[in-house]
């Protein structure tokens, strides 16, 4: 079983929705996929309603998932974790143990443009335009990350 975490700071709007896409792409008995927050003020919230929203449209369901914070034992469980900014990836680097731990965190737009550096825009404190436009540059990384997993 291969092991991913997408990562971002509250855990309600960009990594719920990069979790249910992913999830969406790939074979759930070999790939299993979470989402978590490097902050801790929505822990046990349902997705923001514009994530669940976008997500729906589109056919993805993400009311199963609950925010929740990133641990350290995070970077055990798991294979790969991709951080949607760089903000939340220098978080990931500060908490990371080992070159292991290091060497496992990802900019998930650098699966789309390598080496670019692109983070995605944290849609909070905007309209649900932001929240369309983040659903295709998820969907677009989600599925290249999906063709290198199977
Ligand atoms: P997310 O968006 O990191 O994509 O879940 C945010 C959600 C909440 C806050 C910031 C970003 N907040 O400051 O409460």
């Amino acid at each position: 079983m291969k092991k991913i975490l997408m990562v971002c700071l509250g855990n309600i709007c960009r990594s719920p929705l990069a979790q249910g896409i992913l999830e969406s792409k790939v074979n759930s008995e070999t790939i299993f996929v979470d989402s978590a927050g490097t902050g801790a003020y929505h822990v046990g919230n349902l997705p923001d309603k514009r994530s669940i929203e976008v997500a729906k449209k589109y056919g993805i369901d993400i009311t199963n998932q609950r925010a929740r914070t990133f641990v350290v034992s995070d970077f055990d469980k798991f294979d790969l974790i991709y951080a949607m900014d760089e903000s939340n990836y220098q978080n990931l680097l500060r908490l990371a143990r080992t070159k292991t731990d290091e060497e496992k965190v990802k900019l998930i737009l650098n699966e789309v443009n390598a080496n670019a550096n692109h983070s995605v825009p944290d849609p909070y404190y905007g309209g649900s335009q932001g929240f369309e436009n983040i659903y295709m540059m998820l969907d677009e990384a989600c599925e290249i990350i999906a063709g290198k997993l199977s």
